[in-house]
């Protein structure tokens, strides 16, 4: 039993606590802010505004970041807001002699991996930076500021050494075989590095990516970045503002840059390190670097770096034209006209053509939008699906989609353009908010008809590993705020904690929820979100999901109970057998999916 002081300290206590603490976050909340019940999400509340904001969406964004505070890991800090969670693996690093504790857990286990943390936490300053404005005005600026440096002062420790960037703590292979609490966490938790001398190009410049956006957004009050061409900010959180802070992530992100650029041979992490990109194996390394070098060029107010990264830009003529693939943290390719367009905005001087990238950025919203994209349809209610990507986790790929969409709209260069996007982006997000077949918000703990069984072995609050679903029959915590995988091809969601495409929550998964709730505050969107007007219960979909969660079965004579019950047997015979199957993990299947290189 580990210290969780505001849980059983009270409101008053926790503001004491707060005010004393202060090491993780150098702003406090002037209120602490916790989840409302899940009731308050089906009340209308757009003639409620408060600074112009509709409490809905301040709910939302306060959800969306108290979700990251239940994802840590470590010694927490006295101002834990997360009753029911406790110090956890404050050796981590230790059979490597060094310092690994604190950050986050990745998903619904127990690894911490920074390759793809660091794609969340530069599209969480990359939203801050754009409509951060959302943040003072719904009184969740401390929170981001603590979610930010939980991270980043992890990462930091991860690069402690200039040469080394320590990319996994936790064994994969024991963590999938684990399903219980923070309390009893298997050992050894092994750490695995990548160095100058056995690189990892896109793990290196991912995580400059990450301080190098951190660092420009805490370095001046007025950091933001412009989201049309008439320049409009709506972006930057000046109450976080930190001189000092931003210079010591600013060192972290020229020694990653460094690191990325000048180590040879140039290659992906997981060629480096097998075991670390196990989880979560990159594809190329190019996007990376582009995109690292453009947000090197924002810190460093040099547009050298900008040029260096565009190398590695698709070139040639018409070369978007062959980009298809989803946003994620393995491909940022999607991601790089429109930041690049931004850039060009924010500083002539940089010298960017913005017009070469608004051409490249409309090939890709424009064959979106008009459904000629290849690899890529939509659900019958609306839920753009990337074969692969999407069958592995569905609303990622599509709320990735509505970020950049929303980012870029106000600098389409016609008026049809800039409302096709404007309603691509509206249209995921109010999917992701209600407007879908299953009734509810795909947000726990938002609305009543929320899902009631998110995968995450820490909420669940059971040990049987091979009785998921009902040992507990109710989850014993609600994981406020996580955004689970979402529904399958036919807009069903079955709301079943083993089957993992659907239910699994991550630290990526989150970071779009976020980027469109502070965008429609930044916007001043007052209208309710779906959910709070929602009448009827939540459509769960019955029977049993098709997903690869479960073991295909091949149609014959048998019943459906009997091929269930073969089914059952078999993986109880597997398991037993191997030991190491994890069917229930998402991992292994985004691995196959990679492997295959499925809508590429
Ligand atoms: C700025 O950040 C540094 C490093 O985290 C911290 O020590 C300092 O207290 C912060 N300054 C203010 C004024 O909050
Ligand atoms: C949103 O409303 C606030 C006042 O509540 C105002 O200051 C701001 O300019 C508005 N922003 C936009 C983009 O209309
Ligand atoms: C109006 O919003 C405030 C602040 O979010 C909340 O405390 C209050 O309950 C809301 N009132 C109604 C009628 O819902
Ligand atoms: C980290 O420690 C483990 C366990 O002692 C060891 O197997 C591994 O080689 C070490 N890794 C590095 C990169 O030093
Ligand atoms: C935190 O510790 C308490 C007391 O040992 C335990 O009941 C609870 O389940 C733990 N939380 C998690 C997430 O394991
Ligand atoms: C085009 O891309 C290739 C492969 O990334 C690169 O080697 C080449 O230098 C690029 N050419 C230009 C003109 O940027
Ligand atoms: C714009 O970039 C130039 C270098 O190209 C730099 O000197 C200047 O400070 C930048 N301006 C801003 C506002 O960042």
């Amino acid at each position: 039993m580990r210290s969780t002081a505001a849980s059983s300290a009270g409101p008053l206590l926790a503001l004491l606590h707060l005010a004393s603490s202060g090491a993780w976050a150098q702003i406090t909340p002037q209120q602490v802010y916790q989840p409302p019940p899940a009731s308050r999400g089906a009340v209308s509340q757009q003639s409620n505004l408060t600074n112009g904001v509709n409490p809905q969406y301040a709910d939302l964004l306060g959800n969306a970041l108290w979700f990251y505070d239940a994802q840590r890991s470590g010694a927490l800090p006295a101002d834990n807001r997360v009753s029911w969670r406790n110090s956890s693996c404050e050796n981590d690093g230790s059979l490597n002699n060094t310092d690994l504790s604190g950050g986050f857990y990745d998903a619904g286990d127990y690894i911490k991996a920074t390759y793809p943390f660091c794609w969340t936490l530069t599209s969480l300053a990359w939203s801050a930076l754009s409509f951060g404005s959302a943040y003072e005005r719904s009184s969740q600026d401390a929170y981001l500021d603590s979610t930010l440096r939980w991270g980043l002062d992890w990462l930091s420790k991860a690069h402690s050494d200039a040469d080394t960037l320590w990319v996994l703590v936790g064994n994969p292979s024991t963590d999938d075989q684990y399903w219980g609490g923070d309390q009893d966490i298997p050992g050894p938790r092994p750490s695995y590095s990548i160095t100058r001398q056995n690189p990892g190009t896109d793990a290196f410049a991912s995580c400059a990516a990450a301080f190098a956006a951190s660092a420009y957004l805490y370095g001046e009050r007025g950091a933001s970045l412009p989201t049309s061409t008439g320049g409009a900010q709506l972006g930057g959180v000046a109450s976080i503002h930190n001189r000092t802070y931003s210079e010591a992530l600013l060192r972290h992100a020229e020694g990653l840059w460094d690191l990325a650029v000048n180590s040879s041979p140039k290659q992906v992490y997981n060629t480096a390190a097998p075991t670390a990109g196990q989880s979560y194996p990159s594809s190329d390394y190019e996007d990376d670097l582009a995109f690292a070098g453009l947000w090197m060029a924002l810190a460093k107010a040099d547009a050298s770096y900008a040029n260096q990264g565009l190398v590695f830009y698709p070139n040639g003529t018409n070369a978007f034209a062959s980009v298809n693939s989803a946003l994620n943290w393995d491909r940022k390719v999607a991601a790089l006209p429109v930041l690049a367009t931004q850039l060009a905005q924010h500083n002539a001087s940089f010298g960017l053509q913005m017009s070469r990238f608004q051409n490249d950025a409309e090939s890709y919203f424009d064959r979106l939008t008009s459904g000629k994209m290849q690899y890529v349809s939509q659900t019958k209610g609306g839920l753009y699906w990337w074969a692969g990507d999407s069958d592995a986790a569905s609303l990622n790929p599509a709320l990735n989609a509505a970020f950049i969409a929303d980012l870029y709209s106000g600098f389409a260069t016609t008026s049809a353009k800039n409302s096709a996007y404007r309603s691509l982006a509206d249209s995921q997000v109010d999917y992701l908010l209600g407007d879908n077949n299953y009734n509810g918000p795909f947000i726990v703990g938002q609305h009543p008809n929320s899902p009631q069984n998110p995968h995450s072995a820490m909420a669940a609050g059971g040990n049987d590993i091979t009785n998921i679903n009902t040992s507990p029959p109710q989850e014993l915590h609600v994981l406020y705020g996580a955004v689970p995988g979402g529904p399958d091809k036919q807009d069903r969601f079955f709301d079943i904690r083993d089957d993992w495409p659907q239910t699994e929550i991550a630290l990526d998964y989150n970071a779009p929820l976020i980027a469109a709730a502070v965008s429609r505050i930044a916007r001043n969107v007052t209208k309710d979100p779906p959910f709070a007007t929602l009448t009827g219960a939540a459509n769960v979909a019955s029977g049993r999901p098709t997903d690869a969660a479960y073991p295909a079965r091949k149609k014959g004579g048998l019943s459906q109970g009997a091929q269930i019950a073969i089914a059952v047997v078999v993986i109880v015979v597997v398991f037993a057998a191997a030991g190491a199957l994890s069917w229930w993990q998402r991992d292994r299947i985004r691995w196959y999916y990679r492997q295959k290189k499925i809508g590429l």
